[in-house]
């Protein structure tokens, strides 16, 4: 299949008009000398709508056309108190017209009176946000679920009151957003063949999955050579890999696409994640010295900076040879920059 041809099969999914498409893709020119291979950026963070944009944005266009066609009024989402996916998901409320509720768990506990980064975001939008504090020795995996349980409580009082409310899951991780990432495929693809040259990597960072899945539907549908690499800046178990092919099956199967994923398509890197999701790790920070230094540009202690490391680790070991051409899918995040100390760990240190 064509990159045209899978935009066709995208038409026909609802979809809001929320960032500027397609993102700028262009080639780091002192980093490629420096790194001795041929690497391009893909600015998904320039998606819109705002300055703080990223790559929620993509999916947001079908989570929220989604949502408008079913008529919802109000939106609940869920996310750590600093996520972009949260904070992109009220800005996408607010210019549909739509209520965004948010269900925050306090990896880091904000200071309600020193509000930064998302947070502070979420609250000029005007969100309701509901921040869920960890209880001593809960799990992140039960403190998630209670926060979900309390968000569909909240849903059912408003759905008896005649409201009609729309569940977007954590990150946008649904079939319906991993269509975002469908359609960023076809356009890196489509931007790719303009320059004339044919790329080896795709690299990224993965959290709730999404994005990973919709870009290694695309490079199927496709039958398109480029490795997709995915550096996991939470730390999975290997029910990932098996959970994402199936977010990526039930969008193709939505799209009436034949094509079908299995875990063994993905190329997942577990290794870089440490010391843990929302905790800074020095090779991150390298990564966010070395580009800002070297290109005048930003990446995020949480997301990219990390996926942005592993890309570092493995031009260092061989592992993507001298001489490979790469892309790197920056996924925006960088209002992180503003956050807790605690997020940016050792930045300034250097
Ligand atoms: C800046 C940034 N990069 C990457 C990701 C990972 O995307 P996904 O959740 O689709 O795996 C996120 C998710 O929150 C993000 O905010």
């Amino acid at each position: 299949m064509e990159p045209t041809n899978v935009k066709q099969l995208l038409k026909q999914k609802p979809k809001a008009n929320l960032g500027f498409y397609p993102t700028p893709f262009y080639r780091l020119e002192n980093l490629s000398k420096k790194l001795g291979i041929d690497l391009f950026i893909k600015r998904e963070d320039f998606s819109g709508q705002s300055l703080f944009g990223g790559n929620k944005i993509r999916k947001l266009e079908y989570l929220i056309g989604d949502a408008k066609e079913q008529g919802a009024e109000y939106i609940f989402t869920f996310g750590a108190t600093q996520s972009n996916h949260a904070m992109q998901t009220v800005e996408s409320c607010r210019k549909e017209g739509l209520t965004p509720i948010l269900y925050l768990v306090a990896y880091v506990e904000p200071d309600e009176n020193d509000l930064r980064s998302n947070l502070l975001l979420d609250r000029i939008l005007g969100a309701e946000v509901h921040v869920i504090l960890k209880n001593p020795g809960e799990s992140d995996a039960e403190v998630d679920a209670r926060s979900v349980k309390m968000a569909r409580e909240h849903m059912a009082r408003l759905t008896e009151k005649g409201h009609r409310c729309y569940e977007i899951p954590m990150g946008g991780a649904s079939p319906i957003g991993t269509t975002g990432f469908i359609n960023g495929f076809a356009e890196i693809a489509e931007q790719a063949a303009a320059v004339g040259q044919s790329f080896d990597y795709l690299i990224h960072a993965t959290g709730s999955g999404g994005t990973m899945a919709g870009l290694v539907a695309g490079k199927k549908l496709l039958d398109h050579p480029m490795r997709v690499v995915s550096f996991d800046v939470i730390g999975h178990d290997a029910s990932y890999l098996e959970n994402s092919a199936a977010l990526a099956n039930e969008s193709l199967e939505q799209l009436g696409a034949d094509d079908r994923l299995t875990a063994d398509d993905f190329e997942h890197d577990n290794n870089y994640y440490l010391p843990g999701y929302e905790m800074p790790s020095d090779a991150a920070n390298d990564a966010i010295r070395l580009l800002a230094r070297e290109e005048g540009l930003f990446l995020d202690p949480v997301y990219s900076g990390k996926a942005f490391a592993g890309m570092l680790d493995y031009i260092e070991k061989g592992i993507i040879p001298p001489g490979s051409s790469v892309i790197f899918l920056h996924t925006g995040g960088a209002t992180a920059l503003f956050a807790e100390k605690e997020i940016l760990g050792n930045l300034l240190e250097k």
